[in-house]
Parts: structure tokens; sequence; C-alpha cells
């Protein structure tokens, strides 16, 4: 590595440390350090197969995996014992899950708890017509087509084209063709723009927005080097523009779960604040969905790793009220395209 890119690497750290010094204070040191530390991943068993075969393969290759109770009885997770030579943020070591000879679907999806309690946040009940707005590569997406239990709809949207192949690829190896083809739609529709999105069409959706990835970019210098606020303030705008336009598509009396990976309130209990604001009262925090380790915040919970060894993710429920309904927005928020010019670099976290 050249000796230019480790010094611009170490002012980026700098920048970004006394950035997020100033909101989390003395604690910073112990999350900074949590953050470089690997990935505390579970094995998510997948329910749209055959659960008892995934379960017995799985035990059988990880003796020592335990079930994370805390998650409720419709979700079946397992803790694998931690790698103690890994040094990569991401557990790649771990073998890739099996699949079903007799369903062709694969066992179980490796993702952080954090990621589970964000999607069981929208509470998703069979009937529902559900919104995943930004769903690749599609760990949250499959939670949510599982609660559907094959009645109801979900449209799984991504817009970069080649993360939509792999979210088409996820769907397929997850989830059984009669419920793909009943009621999973992949869409590559751009988020931000309402009117593609249709008027209060939905009954839950999940808005798991790109963001800082603060962990990934602790991890690469490159990123590090370039690092500014900036980045943060446009991804805040972008998120802004999402959560909107999911605001308008959600019928009233529906539910909206706004999601990101970001550490920083500009991203999480700004944004929500923001759009709370914009609805008029429409749109109200519920504040009553499973937290567990997660930390509250004014309007949601974030799961930081220096305390819970998950996250980080931070979560929020909005609740629409029924009989109430806003117009849409004259200027559909990316007409002007702005958020592909301010568009901080593609989110690299994979749930
Ligand atoms: C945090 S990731 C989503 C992770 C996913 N929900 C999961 O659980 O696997 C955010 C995704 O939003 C996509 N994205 C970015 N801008 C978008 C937009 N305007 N409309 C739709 N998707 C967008 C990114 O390409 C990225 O795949």
């Amino acid at each position: 590595m050249e000796a230019s890119t480790a010094a611009a690497a170490r002012e980026g750290l700098h920048r970004l440390s006394e950035f997020h010094r100033r909101q989390y204070g003395s604690r910073w040191s112990d999350l900074q350090a949590a953050l470089v530390r690997p990935v505390s991943h579970v094995a998510r068993l997948n329910r749209a197969g055959n659960i008892d075969r995934s379960r017995s393969r799985l035990l059988d290759a990880y003796p020592d995996a335990e079930r994370v109770h805390e998650l409720g009885d419709n979700v079946e997770a397992y803790r694998l014992p931690a790698d103690p030579d890994a040094t990569t943020p991401v557990p790649r070591d771990f073998a890739p899950p099996p699949r079903c000879e007799v369903t062709g679907l694969l066992d179980y999806y490796l993702m952080d708890p954090s990621s589970i309690l964000a999607a069981l946040a929208l509470n998703v009940q069979p009937g529902d017509t559900v919104l995943d707005l930004c769903a690749a590569p599609g760990g949250k997406a499959l939670i949510l087509a599982e609660q559907l239990d094959g009645r109801g709809h979900i449209q799984a949207n991504e817009r970069a084209s080649g993360r939509q192949s792999r979210l088409q690829r996820v769907m397929i190896d997850y989830l059984p063709e009669r419920i793909r083809h009943k009621g999973v739609r992949v869409t590559g529709l751009d988020g931000t723009r309402a009117r593609a999105l249709g008027k209060e069409q939905y009954s839950k959706i999940l808005v798991d927005a790109p963001c800082s990835s603060d962990r990934h970019v602790l991890m690469d210098l490159d990123e590090l080097a370039v690092w500014s606020p900036t980045r943060i303030r446009a991804n805040s705008k972008r998120q802004i523009q999402l959560l909107w336009a999911a605001a308008q598509a959600l019928k009233p009396g529906g539910t909206v779960v706004y999601s990101t990976c970001a550490l920083s309130d500009m991203e999480n209990d700004d944004v929500v604040r923001t759009i709370i604001k914009r609805s008029g009262g429409t749109l109200s925090v519920d504040s009553t969905c499973p937290s567990w380790f997660a930390e509250p915040t004014e309007c949601g919970f974030i799961a930081l790793p220096d305390r819970s060894g998950f996250g980080p993710l931070y979560f929020a429920r909005l609740v629409k009220s029924p009989g109430n309904s806003f117009r849409f927005d004259s200027s559909d928020s990316s007409d002007s395209d702005d958020s592909d010019q301010a568009e901080a670099k593609e989110d690299v976290a994979d749930d």
C-alpha cells in the first residue's frame, strides 16, 4: 500500500472519529473497537423449506450451535460458534448453506440478529400487501415473505441491476416456486419516485435504506481516505426521499419500518423526525415492537456492537393514521436526479 493512501486513510479516520465522537462522546472509542471486530451472524433457518431437515443438517455440521430464543417462536435462528482466527468483519469462513435434496431450497440464511429485529418490527401478517423498497440481497425480504405464509403479496424492489439479479437468485434459492409465482414480485424501481410506487398501495413497507455503512468504511482504507461528513448529508437527503415516497405509497392504517446500518442521528432519528413533520401528523412513531438488545432512541431503536455484540442497525416503526391520507408530492422527489448526483458509494452491507 502506498504511504500516501495510508496517510490519507489516517486523516479520514480522524475526521470520521471526530464526527461520531460528537454524538457518542466517550463511548466512541469502545464503539470503534467493536466495529472492526468480526460480525456475529446467526443462521436463520428457512421456514419456507423443510425446517426439520434443515435443523438437523445444521446441528450435525455445528453441534455447538445455540438457538436464539429471544427472536420469538416464529424465527428459528442459531448462534454459530465464533471463529477465533477470523480476520474479516464478515464470517466468510462458514461453509455456504446446504441445499435440501428434496425441496432444492437452501437451509438457512446467515444474518445479523438486529436485521431480523428490523424485519419483525414490520409485523407482517398473512393477507398483507408488502413492499420491501430496498431489498437486495434479500435477507429481510425472505422473513417478510415467510410471514405472509402463502397469503398476500410482497414486492421486493431493488434499483441496482446487479443487486437485483442477486435478489432474484436469493428468492429462487429460498422460496418454493408456488410461493414465488403467486406472492412474490421482484422489481427495479427507483424507490425515491413516489409516482412509480403508486398511491396508498401497500399495507406494510420496509425501507431498509442505503446508508453510510460505517463498519465497512472503517475496514476499507480507500473509503476512509475520502470520508467526509458530506457523505452523511448526501445519504440523509436520499433517505428522506425514500421514506417520503414510502409514506405516500402506504395505505391509511398501514405501517412502515425505516432502518439503516448507519451510526449517525442524521441518517436515523433525524430522517424519521423530518418525515413525521412533513406528514403533518398523519404518521406517528409506534415503539411497541420487540427490541431485545437494541437500545431505545427518540424515534426507534439502535443495536450497537460495543454493548450487544450485534449491529450497528437502527430501526423505527411508523404508522399512518386510518382514514387519513396526504396528497401526492407534485415534485416527485428525484425528478431533479439530485439523489443520483449526491449518491454516496452504493451500500455494500449485506443485510
Ligand atoms: C441496506 S441495502 C438493503 C439490504 C436488504 N434490505 C437486505 O436485508 O438484504 C440498501 C439497498 O438499497 C438499494 N438502493 C439504493 N438506492 C435505491 C433506490 N433509489 N431505490 C431502490 N433501491 C435503492 C441499494 O442498491 C442496496 O441494495
